[in-house]
């Protein structure tokens, strides 16, 4: 496996790579949710790539860039042991350099539910992923379903601009009692955890409404709400369900649709979605 810091050198380990070349970008502290795209990634290609890098741009001023968890060293680990064959690490004056001042930013879909909440995230997501898919050219790139938005947003500006990779979705990764896998799940306290089994618990009480034909959207959301708010420190930033192409707010669910939310649990926010059907 070769560890990879600039560019230019990424560059020329890409034209010499075997095709097709898969690209799994992370930002680090890699867990099972992140390994499961770098296995599928592996098995789909000839070449496989990873990128490690917390990105700044797609965090506010008062978000927890500084405190995001890193560890290269298990992280490298990890990718070796997948098979991953070249990982793009690079500091962040390599990817904003002196004099950067270019931002690619996709409309109405990205304006939505993430975006809604935490404005210029998808922002710093689309520019970054941009350069990421421009640097490393790599045949499939791999994101999870976890980040439902963040996929749709994705296909959009990979489809706008040409960019020419296949962009593969995988589904959710959850430890056994439900909670998706995720980052900043090490920032949960103790005792917190069962407040945080309210976010797959609500999406699995949708999913059964919705089975036992209950299709008016309100409804569904609100039983949501009082299983999120019957535990101690949850607060709801939004429960949503929307077309599952357009992010469009339903009323009636009478189409596909994708059931997604944000909820703090203390100062600790997750995000989750599910399917319908
Ligand atoms: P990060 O949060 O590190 O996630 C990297 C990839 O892993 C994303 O595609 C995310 O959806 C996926 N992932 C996270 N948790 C998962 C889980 N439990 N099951 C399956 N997949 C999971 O998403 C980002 O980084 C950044 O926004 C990035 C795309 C790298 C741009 O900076």
């Amino acid at each position: 496996m070769q560890v990879i810091e600039t560019v230019s050198e990424f560059r020329v380990a890409e034209r010499s790579a075997a095709r097709p070349l898969g690209l799994v970008p992370t930002m680090g502290y890699l867990h099972e949710g992140h390994m499961s795209l770098a296995r599928r990634a592996r098995a789909d290609n000839a070449t496989v790539s990873a990128s490690i890098f917390v990105n700044p741009t797609q965090f506010a001023p008062n978000e927890d860039l500084a405190a995001y968890p890193r560890d290269m060293d298990g992280d490298l680990a990890k990718l070796e042991e997948a098979g991953v064959d070249l990982v793009f690490a690079p500091a962040p004056q390599e990817v904003y350099p002196a004099g950067f001042d270019t931002r690619v930013e996709v409309g109405e879909i990205a304006a939505k539910l993430e975006g809604a909440s935490r404005p210029g995230h998808f922002r710093g997501v689309t520019t970054v992923v941009c350069k990421l898919l421009t640097i490393v050219r790599p045949d499939k790139v791999y994101f999870g379903q976890k980040d439902a938005q963040q996929c749709l947003v994705i296909k959009r500006l990979n489809a706008d601009l040409n960019l020419g990779a296949e962009v593969v979705v995988i589904p959710t990764i959850r430890d056994s009692d439900g909670l998706a896998l995720s980052s900043r799940n090490a920032y949960l306290r103790d005792g917190d955890r069962e407040s945080a089994l309210t976010l797959s618990r609500s999406l699995n009480l949708a999913r059964e409404m919705h089975q036992s034909e209950i299709l008016n959207a309100k409804k569904i959301s609100a039983q949501m709400r009082n299983l999120i708010e019957s535990e101690p420190r949850t607060s709801v930033d939004y429960i949503s369900i929307s077309d599952a192409e357009t992010l469009d707010e339903l009323d009636i669910i009478d189409r596909p649709a994708l059931v997604s939310l944000a909820v703090r649990i203390g100062d600790v926010r997750l995000i989750d979605n599910t399917l319908l059907p």
